[in-house]
């Protein structure tokens, strides 16, 4: 190959990666726009039927509870989850008696009291899998809010305490501040606060 066509050729190749690169970084923002905040209670006002608003106000909230900082720790079966894309966890982890993991692998060797991100590690020092009964994934918005309002499946929490739950608990919490690497859950543990106390005060109401 003589040096004008290499030359042609490595233009060419650095040209389709740069529009590869832009078209990536654009869906990755637009996604992150869309996914990234969530509507108040107060924009469901014009739905007058409140049974109808209250359903509307909770699938708006599914925005958070499905989102993978949720769902990784709220999961189907005994491992835990990881990242954007929600891989099972690696290296391989089990739930345990406790959820804090199994006697030789437990959550808190690796997960401190804090977010570790040199290595990506995040932390909390609670940190263990939600309890088998409380599994959101592969679940629908109106399976997971049947679910919430169970108290079978919920901890025996009344709706008050779920909303409370929600917009206080510093183990949610830790899903608006998962550190580097990660993207937070939608909006703010406040605004899930505000959305979750309304759906309650609309009488809990579930989408179809
Ligand atoms: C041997 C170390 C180790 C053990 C033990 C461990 N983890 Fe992890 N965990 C990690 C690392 C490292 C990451 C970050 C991986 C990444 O995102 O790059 C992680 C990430 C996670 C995440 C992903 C958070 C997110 O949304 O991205 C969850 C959830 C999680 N671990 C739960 C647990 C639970 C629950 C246990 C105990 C049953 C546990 N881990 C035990 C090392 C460990
Ligand atoms: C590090 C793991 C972890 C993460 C991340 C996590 N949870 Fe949980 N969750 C738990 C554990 C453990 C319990 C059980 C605690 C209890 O019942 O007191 C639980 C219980 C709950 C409950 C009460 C029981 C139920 O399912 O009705 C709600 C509501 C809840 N989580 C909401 C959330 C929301 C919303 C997020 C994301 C914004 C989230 N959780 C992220 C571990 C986690």
């Amino acid at each position: 190959m003589n040096s004008g066509r290499r030359a042609q050729l490595v233009a060419a190749t650095a040209a389709l990666l740069m529009s590869g690169l832009a078209a990536y970084a654009a869906t990755e923002m637009l996604s992150g726009t869309l996914a990234g905040t969530v509507a108040s209670p107060e924009s469901f006002a014009p739905i007058e039927d409140t049974q109808a608003r209250s359903a509307a106000i909770f699938t708006e909230l599914g925005k958070v509870l499905t989102h993978p900082r949720c769902v990784n720790c709220h999961p189907a079966g005994d491992h835990p989850h990881q990242g954007d894309s929600g891989r099972l966890h690696q290296p391989p982890v089990s739930r345990g008696a406790d959820g804090h993991g199994l006697e030789t692998m437990r959550c808190g060797t690796c997960h401190q009291s804090a977010n570790f991100n040199p290595a990506r590690v995040p932390g909390h020092p609670q940190w263990r899998l939600a309890p088998r009964e409380m599994a959101w994934e592969g679940k629908t918005i109106a399976e997971i809010c049947a679910q919430l309002k169970d108290p079978a499946r919920n901890g025996g929490r009344t709706p008050e305490e779920i909303a409370h739950h929600i917009a206080d608990d510093s183990l949610v919490g830790w899903a608006w501040k998962p550190g580097y690497g990660r993207e937070p859950a939608p909006g703010t543990q406040k605004e899930a606060g505000a959305l979750v106390e309304a759906w309650v005060r609309t009488g809990a109401a579930c989408p179809n």
